[in-house]
């Protein structure tokens, strides 16, 4: 995994219901150089199943009944997304980790 530099650069801060992909889409148009996404609990990774959505070009990670709990559009966010991640054990933590 490649190291994200963090001096000098407009980063757009972690804000639960708030970054969302839109949001963090319109802070890259508008300049930003890092942009953090809400923090998603660890039990919602591993409650959802990973989609690769060909139709718009997004990753998503979807619970059963429909809900996105995470997406994410690799072609406009690679290196420069940090996902936050939210626990209360190290051993979940990873498992969540190592399905994204
Ligand atoms: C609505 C809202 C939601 C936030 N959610 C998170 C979050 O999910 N994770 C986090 O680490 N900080 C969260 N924060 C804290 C912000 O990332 C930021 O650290 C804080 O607002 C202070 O920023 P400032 O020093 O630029 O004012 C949240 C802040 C707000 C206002």
């Amino acid at each position: 995994m490649e190291k994200l530099e963090f001096h000098n650069k407009v980063i757009l801060a972690p804000m639960v219901r708030i970054c969302g992909l839109p949001t963090r889409l319109l802070a890259l148009r508008y300049g930003a150089d890092i942009v953090y996404c809400e923090e998603i609990i660890d039990f919602k990774i591993l409650a959802a199943e990973r989609r690769v959505n060909d139709l718009i070009g997004t990753i998503d990670y979807v619970l059963t009944d429909e809900t996105i709990v995470f997406r994410t559009c690799p072609e406009l966010e690679k290196k420069k997304l940090v996902f936050q991640l939210g626990t209360s054990d190290a051993e979940r933590a990873l498992k969540a980790a190592k399905k994204m």
